[in-house]
């Protein structure tokens, strides 16, 4: 028999693990928020070699490094694994080979604690991240609005619950920081080159070079930046001198700052019920857009809530949080729950609500009948 649900306390402790991408990271958080431990590896160094990230290397190296940075964690919060409460991990979209390393990882560790697993969408961690106590003063209702800008994913979501999620807008083509990186390598900067390119746009004149604003004043908020990124190359093939690389990059900032901020604003005039607007993502840290979207947000008279960078970017803090999130709305995975490459977060909505502590009976494990 399954033991009924107990309610979370807030001193509960709960690992959070992430392993999607090319960063390689373990929280632990307690119930109410408070951040206990973190820790994030970046593959920066294995992948830069290729100018992108390598599949089979980021798994072989979740897998080399996880587990370290788990008991790593625990020393850190002054636990072991029998002081914890339950494990998330990100359970998808991502590389399926990081997925099953965290996914595995995490599930052996409620096996042997018989403690629930939650097998965490990384976007819904994104998407959660700015209800973490302390993000925003007095905390973040439900509805917001989030743009998520990163290297792999570009979205713009109405966050209206734990596990709703309604997406008015998504890229056509490059995700906005995957658009940063390949102009950037366009302009000789190194990868991945987002931080370079605002920083050679700091000596530029955003004037000089006329761009496309891609979209901008159509209806909806789909976002494109492939028409943004051939103007630059075109550019570039004419050939720069350095003052024209910084008149190239600011150019191309501003372009897609105002881009953004018109597809946020159309995104607010969707969703009237929104109470913020949210910025995530490692893009979230260009200054330029920042103070594209604050504009947004100011005349619509919202706040605008972008959290910290390094919960902005891929961790495991906003992987715990969701779980705990999740688990205070009553829903585990059972341990059949498989990592899903794609796993689109309106997808989630359909989801059953588990049975705590999320163990399967032993057959199901493969194991012998009892
Ligand atoms: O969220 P993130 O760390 O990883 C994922 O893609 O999931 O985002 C990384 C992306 C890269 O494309 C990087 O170039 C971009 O965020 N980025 C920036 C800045 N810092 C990071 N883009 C523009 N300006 C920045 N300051
Ligand atoms: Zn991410």
């Amino acid at each position: 028999m399954m033991e009924p649900m107990r309610a979370l306390r807030n001193e509960d402790l709960v690992l959070g693990l992430e392993s999607s991408c090319d960063e390689t990271a373990a929280a632990i958080l307690r119930a109410d928020g408070t951040i206990l431990a973190e820790a994030v590896l970046s593959q920066l160094a294995e992948h830069t070699p290729y100018g992108g990230v390598v599949p089979e290397i980021a798994a072989r190296s979740h897998l080399a490094h996880l587990p370290g940075l788990v008991r790593r964690v625990l020393d850190q919060a002054g636990t072991t694994p029998a002081g914890l409460a339950a494990v998330a991990a990100t359970a998808g979209p991502g590389l399926i080979g990081g997925l099953i390393v965290g996914a595995t990882l995490g599930k052996g560790i409620a096996i042997a604690q018989g403690i629930p697993y939650l097998g965490i969408n990384h976007l819904e961690g994104h998407a959660l991240t700015p209800r973490l106590p302390g993000v925003h003063p007095g905390g973040l209702a439900f509805p917001y609005l989030l743009l998520l800008l990163s290297g792999g994913h570009c979205q713009c979501v109405l966050v209206e619950g734990v596990g709703r999620h309604r997406r008015l807008g998504t890229t056509l083509d490059d995700a906005v920081g995957e658009a940063f990186d390949k102009s950037a390598k366009l302009l000789g900067l190194p990868w991945p080159g987002g931080p370079h390119l605002e920083r050679l746009a700091a000596d530029g004149d955003a004037k000089r070079f006329t761009l496309p604003r891609p979209l901008l004043g159509r209806a909806g908020c789909d976002f494109s930046f492939s028409g943004l990124k051939t103007a630059v190359a075109n550019i570039v093939a004419k050939g720069l001198d350095a003052q024209g690389r910084a008149d190239l990059a600011a150019g191309f900032q501003a372009a897609v700052s105002a881009t953004l901020a018109d597809r946020a604003a159309h995104a607010l005039a969707m969703a009237p019920e929104a109470t913020a607007l949210v910025v995530s993502g490692g893009v979230a840290a260009n200054q330029g857009v920042r103070t594209a979207l604050a504009g947004v947000a100011a005349r619509a008279g919202l706040p605008l809530v972008a959290p910290p960078i390094r919960l902005c970017t891929d961790n495991a803090v906003m992987i715990a949080w969701a779980g705990i999130e999740r688990l205070r709305a009553g829903l585990t995975e059972g341990l059949d729950h498989a990592p899903r490459p794609r796993w689109p977060l309106a997808e989630l909505a359909g989801q059953e609500p588990a049975r705590f502590p999320g163990v399967l009976p032993v057959q199901s494990l493969g194991g012998h009948p009892q």
